[in-house]
This record gives C-alpha cells, sequence and structure tokens, in this order.
C-alpha cells in the first residue's frame, strides 16, 4: 500500500509553468501593443483556429456557450422551433437553445458512447424541427456521418457541441466537416483553454460566419454602423494566450490517450463499466467517466476523495432532472432517456490531464482498485 498522495482533478498552474516563458511573452507582447479589443492577437488566432479545423470561419467568442446560441440565431432558429439534442450533457448546451428562444427536445444518449443515440432522432423530427444539436461528450465525437444523413433527409442544419472534444476525429470524418457550425469553448478546464472564459464558432457557412460576426460586436461590421446585437468578443489577451496553447493540442491530447489507456488497461476486468471508443475515433478524453454498475456512485466518489484523489461528476444531474425544469421553457421528452438517467447516476470522473505524474496514475488506479474490490 503506497503513502497517501493528493490527486488533483486539473493541472492548470502546471501547464502554466510548463508554457510560461511562452505565455508571458505572449501576454506582455498585447499590453505593449495597445491593442486589447478585436486586435491583431484575436485575428490572427482566428486564422489559425481555422486553419486548425480545416475550416474557412472561426469566430472567437467570449463563451462556448455564446458559441452555441449565436449561431442558432445566425441561422433564424428561435421561437417555434425545435432543435434535438441529449439530456446528459453540461447545462450550457440546453441553455443555448433557449436562449435562440427555441425548444429542446431531448432524446436519449447511446449506452456505449454516451453520445446522442442517432437511432433515436428519426422518431423526434416533426414539421418544426430546425436543427440536430450532437453533443462530443468527454472528448469523444458523436456518430456525425450518421448524423448528416438524417439532416440532410429531413432538410435540418447541425451544429456540433465541441466544447469537451477539440482535436477529436471520426472514423472518416473531422469535426466542421459535417455541419453547418461548431461551437467550442476555452473556459480554463477545456482540453484548449485560457486563463478565464472565451470560445469560438468555426464554420465552413459564410452566411452564419457573417452574421455571428456582426452579432458578437453589437450588430456591427462597420465602424459606428450598427443594428441589433450583443456583446461576446473574445479579448485579444485570451486569443494570445489560446495561439500558443493552441501548439500543444495534439500533444496533450496524445498525452490524455495515453493516460486514458493506463487506466482501462488497469480497469478492465472489474465491475465498472469503461469508456468506449468507437473503432477509428480518435477519443481526446477531455474526461475519463467510469460508471458505476450498483447503484454506489457516492459511495465511490466518498472513497477517493477521502483518499485524495480528486475523482468528481460530470454531470450527476440530467438536465430534465434539474430542479424547476423546465423554467418555463419549452422542452419536450423524445421516448425513454434512460441511458442518460444511468450515465448521470453512475457516472465518476477520475483525474485526467495531460501534467499527470506516473505516481499521481498508478495511485489513483490503486485506490480506484481498492474500491472495486471491496464495492463493485
Ligand atoms: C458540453 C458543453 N457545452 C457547452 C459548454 C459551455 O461553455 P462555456 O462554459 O465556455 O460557456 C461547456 C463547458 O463549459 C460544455 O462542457
Amino acid at each position: 500500500m503506497s503513502v497517501k498522495m493528493q490527486v488533483s482533478f486539473y493541472g492548470h498552474q502546471r501547464q502554466y509553468h510548463n508554457l510560461k516563458a511562452d505565455i508571458d511573452k505572449a501576454i506582455s507582447d498585447v499590453l505593449e501593443s495597445g491593442a486589447y479589443v478585436m486586435g491583431p492577437a484575436l485575428e490572427r488566432f482566428e486564422v489559425e483556429l481555422a486553419e486548425y479545423f480545416g475550416t474557412k470561419y472561426a469566430i472567437g467568442l467570449n463563451s462556448g456557450t455564446d458559441a452555441l446560441w449565436l449561431p442558432l440565431l445566425a441561422m433564424g432558429i428561435g421561437a417555434g422551433d425545435e432543435v434535438i439534442t441529449v439530456p446528459n450533457t453540461f447545462f450550457a448546451t440546453a441553455e443555448a437553445i433557449w436562449i435562440a428562444g427555441a425548444k429542446a427536445v431531448f432524446v436519449d444518449s447511446d449506452p456505449k458512447t454516451n453520445n446522442i443515440d442517432v437511432t433515436k432522432i428519426e422518431a423526434a423530427i416533426t414539421p418544426r424541427t430546425k436543427a440536430i444539436f450532437p453533443v462530443h461528450l468527454y472528448g469523444q465525437c458523436a456518430e456525425m456521418d450518421k448524423i448528416r444523413a438524417i439532416a440532410d433527409q429531413y432538410n435540418l442544419k447541425v451544429i456540433e457541441d465541441c466544447a469537451q472534444s477539440i482535436d477529436a476525429h471520426g472514423d472518416t470524418f473531422k469535426i466542421g466537416e459535417l455541419s453547418d457550425g461548431v461551437g467550442t469553448s476555452f473556459i480554463i478546464q477545456k482540453n484548449l483553454g485560457t486563463f478565464g472564459d472565451g470560445g469560438a464558432l468555426v464554420t465552413n457557412d459564410e452566411h452564419i460566419a457573417r452574421e455571428v460576426k456582426r452579432l458578437r460586436n453589437h450588430g456591427s461590421l462597420k465602424r459606428s454602423m450598427h443594428s441589433f446585437g450583443f456583446n461576446s468578443r473574445l479579448d485579444d489577451l485570451h486569443a494570445a494566450i489560446l495561439s500558443v496553447k493552441l501548439k500543444h493540442i495534439t500533444a496533450w491530447s496524445d498525452r490524455r490517450r495515453e493516460i486514458a489507456g493506463m487506466y482501462t488497461n488497469a480497469l478492465q476486468g472489474t465491475n465498472l463499466k469503461l469508456p468506449y471508443e468507437l473503432p477509428g475515433y480518435r477519443h481526446v478524453y477531455h474526461l475519463y467517466v467510469v460508471e458505476t454498475r450498483n447503484n454506489n456512485r457516492d459511495a465511490m466518489i466518498s472513497f477517493l476523495n477521502a483518499e485524495g484523489v480528486d475523482a468528481k461528476l460530470h454531470y450527476p444531474i440530467a438536465i430534465h432532472q434539474q430542479e424547476g425544469y423546465p423554467w418555463g421553457k419549452e422542452a419536450q421528452i423524445v421516448g425513454s432517456v434512460a441511458n442518460s438517467e444511468w450515465n448521470a447516476a453512475n457516472c465518476v470522473s477520475l483525474p485526467m490531464f495531460p501534467e499527470l505524474t506516473q505516481d499521481e496514475i498508478d495511485y489513483t488506479i490503486e485506490k480506484t482498485l481498492e474500491w472495486c474490490k471491496n464495492n463493485a
């Protein structure tokens, strides 16, 4: 038995210390430049991000949430329209639909991947359906090829919630290739995160790009000329930090996959349900989520936390199970969402960030196995 350790869930300061010289320089370059809002650092990052995704456009915004609802607005989706998504996601996915004024229609997730169950989508389509809104949960892409095929058949838009999955891809597709737009988040805890809040829309659609650009800046594309909009600009300081970090994203994802491999090898054969990788897909393990099978998730979290392993929950309450749902908003559940509810009731996220040390990984495995031996 090893000596007690503290294994934290995030490694933000470690990442900063590893990149300190480059990040400090990027920040000081912006500060010295005098251009802090809609300046050259933002422009540069947008070019780099579009290049990275292989899309025509990238627009920096001040959160991932805005990167999800502004494109809905740009597509003219709002009151009276329905958007199909899942209830097992971070709250902002559904919030984005409601901010746009549309109705959230929830279908179940696939029990293997926890992403939208593509076989459930068609039953939820009505004449009011305007878009499918898949979430690439935990770091693995939803089955975009199948989603695009359904969308084409029913003439629907597709928006990808990529807040957790930058650098992931499918077996035959890249993120952004099969949708009308991709919203991603740069809040610090994301795989590509700034020291604060941020987000971006990437798209190949000129109209959506132009509209979101206009909407993020008080409805203005030309100085002093406005139509109705908002303030949702990504600051140049954050853009400069993100330019530094973007260069490392592939290596960070590779390391996340390596850590996930160690967890999976060690935990195979226990009674925990482990993450499932679709063949040919690149899962980037924003989160490494296991599921308990005996309704004893809370006991597992308490044990790990008491042993110094900062395990967390993503997400313990499905959206339709939140208190007061749906808060006077339009919402509907189509069919059973039992898999999503199961996921919410049993999920446990183990520490996962690229800077985890081998000792921390080994200790996390040791304590998880100890819990399984005594409880699972
Ligand atoms: C799946 C998902 N969608 C949307 C968001 C919202 O992003 P933000 O916090 O940057 O608004 C997040 C993360 O916070 C998320 O995990």
